[in-house]
């Protein structure tokens, strides 16, 4: 793992640091975009070094972790730095019918969408508390809420957030951290663009499926989260919230 600060003038930021992960592009470049827009400390993490770099140059970020979050030390060492709000939106999608899963993809999404949070909240936790302040918000995912045909493992380690966050809301409610989950639906990113690619609905055949007619858009996710981690939003808390364009409503 290397961590690398930017030299960003400081004296305009709010005293909280965010460690928004997986946010070089899509849904976690939003955010941290608008976090740091609003004065919040941010760190964004990813594996590719070039966008990463390009990413928090372009959103004046106050750092950035070249990581693969599945190492489990690179989990550790992030966390030391302590952070005041967690986002977990790193994650991935699988399209495969449950018999053609491979071990790979069962090993890698469990990995990544369900442990790698797990880890960074168990790291997060004793630096909020300490602070007696914190906010941790997890990107879910629809598919945990309603379920998606051929895409059972990605359901399956989406909608572990839903028992993660009501559990820890009442482990930490007397400690001032609040724990909710945000379930997109269809997000215009790259993943998106790839999943639909992978299944068996065009991109028009998939919109007709959503009671709007369209994809979220990332900023739609982002403005979400600052509501979330904002000081209104401390009666908020294991509660899991779908933005979904009316998917989950029938
Ligand atoms: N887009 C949608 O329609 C949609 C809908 C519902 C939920 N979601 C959820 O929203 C989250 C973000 O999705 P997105 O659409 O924005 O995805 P994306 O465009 O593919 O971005 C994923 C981000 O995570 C990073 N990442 C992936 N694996 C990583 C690893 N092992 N270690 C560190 N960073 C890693 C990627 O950078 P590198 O590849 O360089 O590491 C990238 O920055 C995911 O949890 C996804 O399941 C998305």
């Amino acid at each position: 793992m290397y961590k690398y600060w930017q030299n960003i003038i400081m004296a305009q930021k709010k005293n909280k640091k965010v460690l928004v992960t997986g946010a070089s592009k899509g849904i976690g470049k939003s955010i941290a975009k608008l976090l740091s827009d609003e004065g919040y400390e941010v760190y964004i993490c990813a594996r590719t070094e070039s966008v990463l770099k390009n990413t928090a140059q372009e959103i004046n970020a106050a750092g950035y972790f070249v990581c693969d979050l599945c190492q489990n030390e690179s989990c550790k060492s992030i966390m030391e730095e302590g952070f005041d709000i967690l986002v977990n939106n790193a994650g991935d999608y699988v399209y495969s019918s449950v018999e053609k899963t491979s071990d790979d993809d069962i090993r890698r999404l469990i990995k990544l969408n369900t442990e790698v949070p797990y880890r960074l909240i168990k790291y997060a936790v004793p630096y909020m508390k300490e602070k007696k302040w914190g906010r941790i918000v997890n990107i879910g995912s629809i598919s945990g809420i309603v379920g998606e045909a051929n895409a059972s493992l990605y359901s399956m380690t989406k909608s572990a957030f839903t028992g993660l966050t009501k559990a820890l809301a009442l482990e930490l409610a007397m400690d001032n951290i609040t724990v909710n989950t945000i379930n997109p639906g269809w997000v215009e990113t790259e993943l998106a663009e790839n999943a639909v690619s992978a299944g068996d609905f065009s991109y028009e055949e998939e919109l007709d499926m959503i009671p709007q007619r369209r994809f979220i858009c990332p900023d739609e996710i982002a403005n979400l989260v600052k509501y979330i981690v904002s000081e209104e939003a401390k009666g908020m808390t294991g509660q899991s919230i779908s933005l979904c364009a009316g998917l989950s409503a029938g």
